[in-house]
């Protein structure tokens, strides 16, 4: 039987803030699509570091190489030079297969712009896939999908198919699977992009909530000025580089030097 998460030890995650830890890094990414005639180069000297308990947007103009980059981050994608670390340790592409699928699965939650549900299954089985893709026990897996399903506030839709579901709640379904893993670092690509104003609003209240519930540090790439000003801080993207935004920046929007 699944118990709901200690609320005690939730607090004393949270507190553990300590923006002076480095979780994650990028070193001097650099991606090209392609050869030849034909490349693109899309990122051209990326670096950037994630202290515990951040919470930072990356607000680019589309086609800037958002996703290229969390895909970076993700490892999803191998970065044509440069170095990604976690937790001080470089994350080696090539790296044996079950030592990429331990990171992936473990170390970072992703969320896409499109909820990329399976709308067959019910939201529950969504959310406790990633346990079952890491030989999680069925039983226990959809356990702890109906506990995420309650901290997004959807436990009443937990056996409703989701391809039944409303833009908003798909992307609640996709936020409590891209943390039931119990991730360190979240990496959001246009979470709220494909939702109206007010859904955006209350999909960006509820990442906020969980950030700070259960001590994530997170990245955000998004186009709303409003929700990026919300963040600690704010990163641009320009030529492949990323650089501070201040709040007050992001209206003129020139990038500067290393996003630190
Ligand atoms: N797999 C790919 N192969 C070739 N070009 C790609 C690929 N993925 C993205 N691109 C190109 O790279 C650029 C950056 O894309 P992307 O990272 O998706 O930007 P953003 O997320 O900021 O909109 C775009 O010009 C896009 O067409
Ligand atoms: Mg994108």
């Amino acid at each position: 039987m699944i118990q709901p998460q200690d609320s005690t030890s939730q607090a004393v995650r949270a507190s553990a803030r300590d923006t002076t830890l480095l979780v994650m890094e990028a070193r001097s990414l650099k991606k090209i699509y392609g050869s030849g005639e034909k490349s693109l180069l899309v990122l051209s000297d990326a670096s950037l570091s994630l202290r515990q308990g951040e919470m930072v947007a990356i607000v680019a103009p589309s086609g800037a190489g958002k996703s290229t980059l969390l895909h970076l981050l993700a490892a999803l994608d191998t970065p044509t030079s440069g170095t990604v670390y976690f937790a001080n340790k470089a994350i080696e592409t090539n790296d044996d297969d079950a030592a990429l699928a331990e990171f992936r699965n473990r170390a970072v939650g992703f969320l896409w712009q499109r909820h990329q549900l399976l709308p067959d299954f019910t939201a529950a089985e969504n959310v406790a896939m990633p346990l079952l893709l890491r030989g999680e026990d069925f039983t226990r897996a959809l356990g702890m999908a109906r506990k995420w399903l309650a901290e997004v506030g959807l436990e009443n839709r937990a056996d409703h198919r989701a391809g039944e579901l409303s833009g908003g709640e798909q992307q609640r379904v996709a936020i409590a699977r891209a943390l039931v893993t119990g991730p360190t670092v979240l990496l959001a690509d246009e979470p709220t992009g494909d939702l109206d104003e007010q859904n955006a609003w209350a999909v960006f209240e509820l990442l906020e909530r969980l950030h700070r519930m259960h001590g994530l540090t997170s990245l955000i790439a998004t186009h709303n000025l409003a929700l990026a000003a919300r963040c600690d801080r704010i990163l641009g993207l320009e030529h492949g580089v990323l650089g501070t935004r201040g709040a007050a920046a992001s209206a003129s929007g020139a990038p500067g030097g290393e996003a630190s």
